[in-house]
């Protein structure tokens, strides 16, 4: 199980945590749940597909999670998530994180928390929504090819949680993507950049959410 210190609340009314092994909060401090709606959703316009399939890494305290699920759910359209999870947080962390916030009240949160396994397992799948969390390593995963039409890629910063920003690494999340898919991640590290470019993406920076000043977007276009 993580070792999770104290629950932060943020400017936004948002919940995130802070992880004692990375010495970094899960979320923006800034507005946890303003950075999954504005870097996440909107930044690989989750918000406005039609039927979204997300890879993300990793799942952390489940923000951008019950942000699609809200977002999905208000739109009815359908959603496939797949996240990686490598070191779970405790199911009450899970909890507390959501009490009363987006999407804590949609039968598959309730299902998921439930559910949550408070010792070592290797996978938790829902049967009211289509999502599975991996709790391994992504880095030795089989992610698949071509099918994600979203990538949140949100690993603990690159200084801290090198490994899920290399270029090896980003090459293969570009592989998951599906034609016109887009990865979105708070980083606007000038390697993180590059790593996307040589993997062959259309890397765009955006303005940052709340506390940052640019964050990327990296789409998959056919012919590139
Ligand atoms: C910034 S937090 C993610 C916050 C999360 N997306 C949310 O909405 O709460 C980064 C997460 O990535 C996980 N992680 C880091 N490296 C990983 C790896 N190699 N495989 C799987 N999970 C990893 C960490 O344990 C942590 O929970």
């Amino acid at each position: 199980m993580a070792e999770t210190g104290k629950i932060i609340t943020t400017p936004d009314g948002s919940r995130t945590a802070h992880n004692e092994r990375f010495g970094e909060a899960y979320g923006s401090r800034h507005g946890a749940a303003a950075q999954a709606h504005h870097v996440f959703l909107n930044g690989t316009e989750t918000n406005t597909h039609p039927a979204p399939r997300i890879l993300e890494i990793g799942f952390g305290v489940g923000v951008n999670y019950r942000a699609t699920l809200r977002d999905t759910a208000e739109r009815g359209v359908p959603l496939e998530y797949v996240a990686y999870e490598f070191d779970p947080a405790a199911a009450e962390v899970l909890k507390e994180v959501a009490e009363g916030g987006e999407g804590a009240d949609h039968p598959a949160w309730l299902e998921l928390v439930q559910k949550w396994p408070a010792s070592s397992t290797d996978h938790l799948s829902l049967t009211a929504a289509s999502c599975i969390i991996h709790f391994a390593d992504v880095l030795t995963a089989d992610l698949g090819e071509e099918w994600a039409t979203a990538i949140y890629l949100d690993g603990f910063s690159p200084t801290r949680n090198p490994e899920v920003w290399t270029p090896e690494f980003v090459g293969r999340l570009a592989k998951t993507l599906a034609p016109g898919g887009v990865l979105a991640t708070y980083s606007a590290a000038g390697h993180v950049r590059r790593a996307l470019e040589a993997a062959g993406l259309r890397v765009e920076r955006r303005p940052g959410a709340p506390g940052k000043r640019e964050c990327l977007r990296a789409m998959k276009v056919s012919g590139e």
